[in-house]
């Protein structure tokens, strides 16, 4: 089941760090609603909050987004965490006299659901009297707070009030909703984008995966517990340094590296889109263009790398990935048979929704027995969520 946290980003010099508690809660599998005050306006825009967050942002408690709904109570229900990071001192002021005169004052009233605090302010008005009488109420009102720590402040002073670590804010949120850690000792290997088949010295066949759905799986499945190998074709994306990457260029390659990976793994889930077909001949120095009107390149198939390991996987899981554009589940189905594996994963390609290269996805799995489930449009980290809870 998806937790919702709602983040409320208050006016401070240390608003910018909400995106990255964004991203961690994201990557838990967290669906994100922000709320900007007026304050934190001046110092991020709803914009870059709504792109990392994948949801509205909400800055005014008078807009209603939706006719007939009342946004801050509906918020404040749909609430499993409320977090607010950074909160100023005029925010902890207002929350300890039940001032409610904005969209986050008003939600965090009506909100039943545990309040989380990361104060950051300049020292003196940290520890003024009244700031350190406000948390007290706060506190003993059941809100945690996760301390600021002190060091050289944007001001220039030193002292306590800046933003706790925005990694042990995520984690206390993550540790709150009791993300599940249910793949701790398991290993998984996971493939990602595409391939590419030299032709030439200079010139490629390859395709169009961004490898965006099996970074998201990795992560995932690392958040949970699990030890992770990610084998992935060249694309713009970053790993965390505690999966284990394996760089990849052709089909060939790839074959190679998840026969060996998976030797030793619990489950092999199968997001690439490797080459089907690589050139019979690579030259070792460039095509010239020459006379002709017509250049024949002759191409032959590669491995079927899911083929050829599930022969031999026995207790250990394999999911597959179908990417099609017509005669959607009976082609799945069949290549769930054809490879020999649990389940598939079919994406249907000709969703411009959720088009190649797009943060959200729409999948239904497949699994051997004939079973399926449909998954939704979602944003990607929580559809590898979704698929990994369907793994073992
Ligand atoms: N796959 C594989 N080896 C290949 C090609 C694909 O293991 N040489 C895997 C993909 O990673 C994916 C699944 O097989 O998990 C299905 O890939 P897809 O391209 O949809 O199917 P193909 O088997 O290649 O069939 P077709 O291209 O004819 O649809």
């Amino acid at each position: 089941m998806t937790k919702t946290v709602v983040v409320g980003i208050t006016g401070s010099i240390s608003a910018y760090k909400a995106c990255d508690i964004i991203s961690r809660l994201k990557k838990s599998g967290v669906d994100v609603r922000v709320i900007l005050t007026k304050g934190g306006e001046a110092f991020i825009t709803p914009l870059t909050l709504e792109t990392l967050s994948g949801n509205p942002v909400y800055t005014d408690v008078l807009e209603e987004k939706v006719s007939g709904v009342v946004a801050h109570i509906e918020l404040a229900k749909k609430a499993d965490a409320f977090l607010i990071a950074p909160c100023s001192a005029d925010v902890l002021g207002k929350m300890a006299h039940g001032i409610a005169d904005d969209m986050l004052t008003t939600t965090v009233l009506a909100a039943k659901a545990p309040v989380f605090i990361a104060p950051a302010m300049n020292s003196a008005m940290y520890l003024n009297p009244v700031v350190q009488e406000n948390i007290e109420i706060l506190k003993k009102r059941g809100c945690a707070f996760i301390e600021p720590e002190s060091g050289i402040l944007a001001c220039g002073d030193t002292g306590v009030g800046r933003l706790a670590d925005t990694a042990v804010i995520a984690q206390r949120i993550t540790e709150a909703l009791k993300i599940k850690r249910d793949l701790e000792g398991k290993h998984i290997v996971v493939t990602a984008g595409p391939t590419v088949e030299m032709i030439d010295p200079v010139r490629y066949i390859t395709n169009r995966s961004s490898g965006k759905m099996g970074f998201a799986i990795a992560n995932a499945a690392k958040e949970r517990g699990a030890r992770v190998t990610l084998i992935t074709g060249p694309v713009n994306l970053k790993t965390d340094e505690s999966i284990t990457r394996v760089d990849i260029t052709s089909s060939a390659d790839l074959l190679e590296a998840v026969k060996t990976h998976f030797e030793n793994a619990d489950a092999l889930i199968m997001a690439a889109a490797p080459a089907d077909f690589t050139p019979s001949v690579v030259h070792d120095s460039k095509i010239k263009k020459g006379d002709s009107e017509f250049l024949e390149l002759k191409l032959k198939k590669t491995a079927d790398i899911l083929k050829t390991v599930a022969q031999n996987k026995g207790e250990r899981k394999i999911m597959g990935f179908a990417a099609e554009t017509d005669n959607h589940e009976s082609n799945a189905s069949a290549k769930l048979a054809k490879k020999g594996i649990d389940c598939i994963a079919l994406n249907d390609v000709s969703n411009k929704e959720i088009a190649f290269g797009s943060d959200d996805n729409a999948i239904t799995l497949i699994y051997a027995d004939g079973r399926s489930e449909f998954s939704g449009v979602k944003n990607k980290n929580l559809i590898a969520h979704w698929l990994l809870d369907r793994l073992f």
